[in-house]
């Protein structure tokens, strides 16, 4: 841990040009506290600087140029029930900001921690036959819990946590925080009847943030929607919603045969459908060629500060149209640098039931 936390603090500390007998002094207390305690605690301002490197480092994430505009909150301090749900919609309510979304983590305290079992806070329930099969696990763990949703392809699952020293419980959240959008197309109104929606922000609450050795196991963070994540991977996967086919029809394409291209021009449409509606619900979200344009400018920021980016071409390289974008035609390295955030385990959050 000393040395993790030697490292971490040596970087941030000449990133941000502190006086090296500040770095020196700073490692010399965090050593005795480690001594002392088994573990340390990071001063505020290394929370706040060591989860934006986290964004910073974090291989997959296209988004990566707005990494040092990341609203870092605090909350390791947070021991009772409601205040734990009070922060959560906080969190919410903040990062949507009508719409106007802004980057957040809310950090737990790591050595005592609540739980949370949900894959992001907002997430649409999965049954058989209907809604988001991605969340089939986490609807059973709702249900065994007493929830019971509307059984429709959008019911918003409740927040699933458990307190230290507290049983496992869920939260429906006030249904006034939560910001959807429904999709439509100008040229293909039909598309209206389908009545597809997605929620406005996605936060992700199942990865560990990890700073200079120590774990926070519970530290839900978000970013706004690049439109193929909506258009392509959650509304079009087979495995997924899988709308490829009721989307084709609505837009009155006679065939989907593979030689009439109709497939790729059905996605192109569903895209363009998502991205009008988050812009005329005044909800921010990004094209893919714009995103990947600004991936270029965090790589030329980085190269400026003589670091190097790591990266995972697969998730780098978007699912619409990858080979329009730069990042399709080079290779990354996939190194996983510290700070980061990392997937749990299986087995440590997931449905206890199973
Ligand atoms: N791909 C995930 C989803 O569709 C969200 C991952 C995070 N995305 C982001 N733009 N910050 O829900």
């Amino acid at each position: 841990m000393l040395e993790q936390a030697r490292t971490f603090i040596e970087t941030m500390y000449q990133e941000l040009q502190y006086e090296p007998q500040a770095i020196s002094k700073r490692i010399h207390e965090i050593e005795r506290e480690i001594n002392e305690r088994d573990t340390y605690s990071h001063t505020s301002e290394e929370l706040k600087y060591g989860a934006k490197m986290a964004w910073r480092n974090s291989n997959r994430c296209i988004g990566r140029f707005f990494w040092e505009t990341l609203h870092v909150i605090d909350a390791r301090d947070i021991r009772t029930e409601q205040a734990f749900i009070n922060s959560i919609e906080h969190h919410i309510k903040f990062a949507t900001n009508d719409g106007k979304i802004k980057p957040c983590i809310t950090i737990y305290s790591a050595e005592d921690p609540p739980t949370i079992y949900n894959n992001q806070l907002i997430r649409y329930a999965g049954y058989v036959e209907k809604g988001d099969p991605a969340e089939q696990e986490v609807t059973q763990l709702a249900h065994h819990l007493g929830w019971s949703g509307g059984y429709t392809d959008f019911d918003i699952l409740p927040l699933i946590y458990r307190c230290p020293n507290g049983s496992m419980k869920y939260h429906e959240y006030n249904s006034n925080i939560i910001k959807e959008v429904p999709i439509t197309h100008d040229k293909f109104p039909k598309l209206k009847s389908l009545n597809l929606k997605w929620y406005a922000v996605p936060i992700i609450s199942n990865m560990d943030l990890k700073i200079g050795g120590i774990t926070y196991p519970t530290a839900p963070f978000n970013g706004w929607y690049m439109v193929n994540e909506i258009a392509v991977r959650n509304f079009t996967d087979s495995y997924r919603y899988n709308l490829l086919e009721k989307v084709a029809a609505a837009f009155e394409f006679d065939t989907l045969k593979n030689n009439s291209f109709n497939k790729d021009r059905t996605l192109v449409e569903l895209n363009d459908a998502v991205y009008q509606s988050f812009k005329n619900e005044g909800v921010s979200i990004v094209d893919h060629l714009t995103a990947s344009k600004q991936f270029e400018r965090f790589e030329s920021n980085e190269h400026k500060q003589h670091r190097t980016v790591t990266g995972k071409w697969s998730w780098l390289a978007p699912s619409l149209s990858p080979t329009l974008v730069s990042n399709y035609h080079h290779g990354y390295d996939n190194t996983m640098r510290e700070p980061n955030f990392f997937y749990k385990k299986r087995g440590t959050s997931g449905c206890p039931f199973h």
